[in-house]
């Protein structure tokens, strides 16, 4: 790497949360983002697991750090969703396609963060284990009603189907989430920036100047 492109590398932080209904694949997505291995007898989360993984955006030079938090969907642990989404700068509300459930569940979450998450929180919604195509209860014309709905309502969300099985589609997913996210609020690391890209407007510190992204209308509420 040059110089010239060493100096206009630019890297951000920002902490995401995964929300659905317990076996969706919440931890499983991440495991296929994280070490990109899958297990078929992933044993249910504990209240929540943190792992991280970093990407980068070509077009706009930037390294993005995802600190992930991995929460548990089974519904005693439901009260404990907050302290994770309260400071969140994206969520992922995962569903899995062979179950109409998951799905008004996925939904259910959505709602919750419309009114509690912080302002300009990007939203995706996630249609896991897209390899189980035989048996699927979710239809792609449903998914777009209900994003045109919430559109209506102000409130952008992105939509994807992955596979953690298979692999197919799940770094699509965290790329275009990646995307959406405000980078003209960049923590320059090597300038020791320590903070992260939290905070009720999606925090970090703009060291950077950069252009706000089009893809920011992809932030709700
Ligand atoms: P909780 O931790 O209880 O909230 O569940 P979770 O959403 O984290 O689900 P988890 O990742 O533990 O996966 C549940 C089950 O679904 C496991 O047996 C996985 O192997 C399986 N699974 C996860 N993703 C896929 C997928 O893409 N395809 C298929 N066929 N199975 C999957
Ligand atoms: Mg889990």
């Amino acid at each position: 790497m040059s110089q010239q492109q060493s100096t206009n590398q630019r890297f951000a932080q920002f902490k995401l949360v995964l929300l659905g209904e317990s076996a969706v694949g919440k931890s499983s997505i991440v495991h296929r983002f994280v070490k990109n291995t899958f297990d078929d007898l992933r044993e249910s989360t504990i209240g929540a697991a943190f792992l991280t993984q970093t990407i980068t955006i070509p077009e706009s030079q930037t390294t993005i750090k995802f600190e992930i938090w991995d929460t548990a969907g089974q519904e005693r642990y439901k009260s404990l969703a907050p302290m994770y989404y309260r400071n969140a700068n994206a969520a992922l509300c995962v569903y899995d396609i062979t179950s109409r459930n998951s799905f008004k569940k996925a939904q259910d979450w959505i709602k919750e963060l419309k009114k509690q998450a912080p302002e300009g929180i990007v939203i995706s919604l996630v249609g896991n284990k897209s390899d189980l195509e035989d048996q699927r209860e979710v239809e792609s014309s449903e998914v777009e009603e209900y994003v045109e709905e919430q559109k209506n309502d102000g409130c952008n969300i992105i939509t994807a189907e992955c596979s953690a099985k298979s692999g197919d589609g799940v770094l699509d997913v965290f790329n275009r989430i990646g995307r959406a996210l405000p980078v003209d609020r960049v923590i320059d690391s090597r300038q020791g920036g320590a903070a992260s890209g939290t905070g009720r407007r999606g925090g970090g510190v703009d060291l950077n100047r950069a252009k706000p992204q089009s893809a920011q209308a992809n932030s709700c509420c």
